[in-house]
């Protein structure tokens, strides 16, 4: 795949240190090998080494090259615990507490990319989204200027004319469940910033709604055109248009008839969904149905990239998350 091919060469040519805390998992263990093997990224398991190496021999992984960190015996143990205290004290840590928390392995890789020992982090093979994002939003929290963490899908429909070619960004669909008109616009914004960066392509962003252009009268299609409203007010240089339905969005046919004035209708690249409900089914209804290939979740906004995995994910997949988040440290810059 075309867009993964580039993610890969920008990754091997400045090579990023990335943290994977589930590091006796085997899928990680293989995708481990295959990261290094294609020098996509400076590898730490997170685990218990004598596990990490007994499993890695099971499968036949060589670890040359890869790094271990075992939280038990870690040199780099009281920093971390030291650290995390200090962030989390205002919010009644103790370092009692700390010294139990940072023992856990995705704590610790979080402590690792705050400090600097890493420079990002994906976890998710075991773990679940929320798993992850609490210690990335207490420990990493958001770049200077960015109100919230968000997440986005690369959707690659085969076969498809819509969006670019048939590759389309989805957000938010992982992390915020019910965002404000504030914080919808702060994601369409980041969204619209992550196409041009990462993909390459020049953002069209649809705020998603069941309205086209006022079409409909209700409390959530409001939130919606606020959202609408002040992305543009924030952000004149972009190319964001809304409330509208997802037809209107994509079909050229459609916007001529219900959103004729528009410049994003009918070639939207970028759909922004309302909340997480409408933005976890919807990417899953064109992953199934459309046997569309979902890249992500991958998450925007955190001062340092950390990223999640589906627990249904392939040794493969992991490899590509790590790719797109060494991408992500190299912009970090
Ligand atoms: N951006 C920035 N900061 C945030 C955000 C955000 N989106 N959400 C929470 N925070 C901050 C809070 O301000 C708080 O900071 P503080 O502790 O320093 O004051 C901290 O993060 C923790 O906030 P809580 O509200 O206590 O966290 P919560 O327990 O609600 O968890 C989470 C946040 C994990 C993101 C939650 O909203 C969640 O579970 N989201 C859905 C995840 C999910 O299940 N996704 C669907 C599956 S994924 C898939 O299918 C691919």
């Amino acid at each position: 795949m075309e867009l993964m091919k580039q993610i890969w060469d920008m990754a091997q040519k400045d090579i990023k240190r990335i943290v994977l805390p589930e590091g006796d998992e085997e899928r990680t263990l293989v995708a481990s090998q295959k990261i290094k093997e294609n020098g996509l990224a400076e590898v730490t398991l997170v685990g218990s080494e004598s596990v990490i190496r007994s499993k890695a021999a099971d499968l036949g992984v060589n670890l040359t090259g890869i790094n271990i960190a075992d939280p038990e015996t870690s040199d780099k143990l009281e920093v971390y615990v030291n650290e995390f205290y200090e962030l989390r004290k205002s919010k009644g840590m103790t370092i009692e507490k700390a010294g139990k928390i940072v023992r856990d392995p995705l704590y610790f890789g979080t402590m690792m990319v705050k400090v600097g020992d890493a420079d990002g982090m994906v976890s998710g093979a075991v773990h679940t989204t929320g798993d992850l994002l609490r210690p990335g939003l207490q420990i990493i929290k958001t770049a200077p200027g960015v109100s919230v963490v968000s997440s986005f899908f690369i959707m690659m429909v085969p076969g498809s004319k819509y969006g670019e070619e048939g590759m389309l960004l989805f957000s938010d669909c992982a992390v915020n469940p019910s965002p404000s008109s504030e914080q919808l616009a702060a994601i369409a914004i980041a969204t619209a910033d992550t196409a041009k960066k990462l993909c390459k392509i020049d953002p069209k962003v649809a705020m998603l709604s069941f309205s086209t252009m006022g079409s409909a009268d209700h409390e959530v299609v409001d939130k919606v055109r606020a959202a609408t409203e002040r992305a543009k007010e924030l952000r004149p240089d972009l190319l964001i248009d809304g409330e509208m339905q997802l037809d209107a969005a994509i079909v050229e046919k459609v916007a001529s008839q219900k959103a004729p004035n528009s410049d994003v209708a009918g070639k939207a690249n970028v759909l922004i969904f309302p909340d997480l409900q409408a933005g976890n089914i919807g990417y899953k209804l064109v992953q199934r149905f459309a046997n569309a290939e979902a890249i992500g979740p991958i998450c925007q906004g955190f001062d340092k990239p950390i990223n999640d995995l589906s627990r249904g994910c392939s040794s493969d997949d992991i490899v590509n998350v790590v790719a797109l988040t060494a991408v992500q440290a190299q912009f970090d810059k």
